[in-house]
């Protein structure tokens, strides 16, 4: 397999990891953890709530990292996401993953008690750089927070999460694959799949 073909995903999320194979790797991709001396690596996050920034920073310090290594010719993939609900103004957005430690779904079922407009949204926001250039994409999965937490499948706020693509069940209670073919990262993933290919004639 041509070294481009192989992707080094910056991330410590596993579940990430585990769900871009499982949409990269069929289509003739394979994906390891970037790993620095052993550990993902410490990236200096920029104050900024531009997830595009972030994302693209978090790429050019993977650069830096890998140059001069056996991987300087691997592709880099970083992904950012985020549960966004319309009602909060956004929240938690790109403090999701703080927010999902700190006071969780029970938190967030919480905070929308009582409250009809439930709407939400998760954005994966990824870029791939791959021969010198950067392909970018989003995901968006629109649906609504559930008002109990239900299912156990997935992570993060899967089981507050239902998808408006689906039939009333929460991302907590699909199987992997169902998951991916609504979820924001794996629309993303296919979408910057389509970019690598390039027009198709
Ligand atoms: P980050 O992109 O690593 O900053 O973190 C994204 C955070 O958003 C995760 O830690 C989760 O809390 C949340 N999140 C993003 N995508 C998903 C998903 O597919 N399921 C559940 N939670 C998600």
């Amino acid at each position: 397999m041509p070294k481009k073909f192989k992707i080094l995903f910056a991330t410590s999320n596993q579940n990430k990891i585990k769900e871009a194979r499982a949409v990269l790797e069929p289509l003739g991709y394979s994906i390891q953890q970037l790993l620095i001396q052993g550990s993902p690596p410490d990236f200096i996050e920029p104050q900024t709530e531009d997830i595009e920034r972030i994302s693209k920073s978090k790429v050019d310090q993977s650069l830096e990292m890998i140059s001069g290594t056996e991987f300087s010719d691997f592709s880099i993939l970083v992904e950012d996401s985020g549960l966004f609900i319309n009602d909060l103004g956004g929240f938690p957005g790109v403090y999701s993953s703080y927010v999902q430690k700190t006071i969780g779904n029970h938190g967030i079922t919480k905070i929308l008690e009582g409250n009809n407009n439930r709407q939400a949204e998760y954005r994966a926001y990824s870029i791939l750089y791959q021969d010198g250039k950067y392909f970018n994409s989003l995901g968006i999965c629109s649906g609504e927070i559930s008002t109990e937490i239900r299912g156990s499948h997935g992570f993060g706020f899967d089981p507050i999460f239902i998808p408006d693509s689906g039939d009333g069940r929460t991302f907590g209670e699909m199987s992997q694959l169902e998951k991916d073919s609504k979820s924001h990262r794996g629309k993303s993933l296919r979408i910057l799949y389509d970019e690598l290919r390039g027009p198709s004639e």
